[in-house]
């Protein structure tokens, strides 16, 4: 029994090493970070421990609000309106922010408060989740002692209760992607885009509702329902990671990238090129401190003489040494 065990285990290797030799950067050269899945511990958070008592009720809305945002502080919400769209969060981080992998929320509580460079302060967990109700979900900030802050509080938490204090976990942080020496490139994005998401984002990126409307089966990726250019999804890097790992939806098992770093990196500068895609005006362009910026932020002021272009789809290997030869640290 042990032995078909490993033998199965032996053949599904080789197929996740196979199909990562079929991508385009797995060509002639091996990939810059050989991962192997699972050589990390994920936590398993069982919603069944949900304790009783307030606290337990204020844990079980935070995690309905995680999941179903738009019904109830959408742009039509029961408990208030607050969303411009209606997209929810666990949109981007899957499984109500539990998903390895996908900007996963399990050691937020323990991270907060925290100096933001965005903002150039120390924001609290509370004001951390405001960015996102303004920024990818265009709307304006839920009252810090209001009941839905206080849930999504007790909600993060209760699933930071089960995080290893010591250690990392599986998926704490996304995988990154290597850099190619060339830029990113929207028009063979353009061309992935067609062939591996339009099917469920539709071809104009609209997404899909669901029947009643009230929020979508597939998310918009551009338009005015999508999220705001100031929004870290934005960023090509930062998508691409998120995107290597989590898209196309059916074909990313946990920890199992689809994509090659390069299509990852190609089709979110597409998803992200301002020319062909509209997005709702952001309030605010952030980052007070230009050697603070992340490198792939598209907007200037730069602490370095790059022009937009290079910063927002690189190649940003030479931004990286450059900033590094001049004793600041690039962030991305
Ligand atoms: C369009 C995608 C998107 C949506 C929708 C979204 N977020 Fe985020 N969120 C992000 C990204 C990207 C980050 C930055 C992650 C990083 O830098 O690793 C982030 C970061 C966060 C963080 C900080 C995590 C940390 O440990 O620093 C919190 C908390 C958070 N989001 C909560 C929410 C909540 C609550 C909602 C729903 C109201 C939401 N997000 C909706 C994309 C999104
Ligand atoms: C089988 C359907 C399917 C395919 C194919 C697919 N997606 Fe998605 N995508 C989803 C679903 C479903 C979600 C929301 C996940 C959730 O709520 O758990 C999502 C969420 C997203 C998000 C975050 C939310 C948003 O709207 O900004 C992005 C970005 C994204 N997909 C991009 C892509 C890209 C790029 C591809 C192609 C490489 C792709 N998807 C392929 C189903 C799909």
């Amino acid at each position: 029994m042990k032995h078909s065990w490993l033998i199965a285990g032996l053949i599904g290797l080789g197929i996740w090493w196979g199909s990562a030799a079929c991508t385009s950067e797995g060509k002639g050269k091996p990939a810059a970070r050989p991962e192997i899945p699972g050589t990390e511990v994920a936590v398993v958070i069982d919603t069944a421990l949900m304790p009783a008592g307030q606290f337990g009720e204020a844990v079980r809305y935070g995690r309905e609000l995680m999941i179903n945002t738009a019904r109830y502080i959408g742009p039509e919400g029961t408990a208030g309106k607050f969303l411009g769209n209606r997209m929810n969060c666990t949109n981007c981080h899957q499984d109500a922010g539990t998903k390895p992998f996908s900007f996963s929320l399990i050691a937020s509580h323990d991270h907060y408060p925290q100096y933001r460079a965005r903002e150039g302060k120390v924001l609290t967990l509370a004001e951390r989740i405001n960015n996102c109700v303004t920024r990818p979900h265009n709307g304006r900030p839920l009252p810090l002692d209001s009941k839905e802050m206080v849930a999504f509080l007790s909600y993060l938490k209760w699933i930071n209760s089960f995080a290893p204090k010591d250690k990392t976990f599986k998926g704490e942080k996304n995988r990154p992607v290597s850099f190619p020496d060339v830029a990113a490139d929207p028009g063979r994005g353009a061309l992935l885009f067609r062939e591996n998401c339009a099917r469920c984002h539709g071809a104009d990126g609209e997404g899909q509702w669901r029947a009643d409307k009230s929020t979508y089966v597939y998310p918009p990726l551009w338009g005015s329902q999508s999220y705001q250019p100031g929004s870290s999804m934005h960023r090509v890097i930062k998508q691409a990671e998120w995107l290597k790992n989590n898209m196309p939806f059916d074909k990313t098992g946990e920890g199992k990238p689809f994509l090659s770093d390069k299509d990852a990196l190609d089709i979110a500068a597409f998803v992200n090129d301002d020319n062909i895609h509209k997005r709702p005006d952001p309030k605010t362009f952030d980052y007070p401190h230009p050697a603070e910026k992340a490198i792939d932020y598209d907007h200037k002021p730069f602490a370095d003489t790059f022009s937009v272009a290079q910063h927002k789809y690189g190649p940003y290997q030479p931004i990286i040494d450059y900033w590094k030869t001049k004793g600041m640290r690039p962030v991305y």
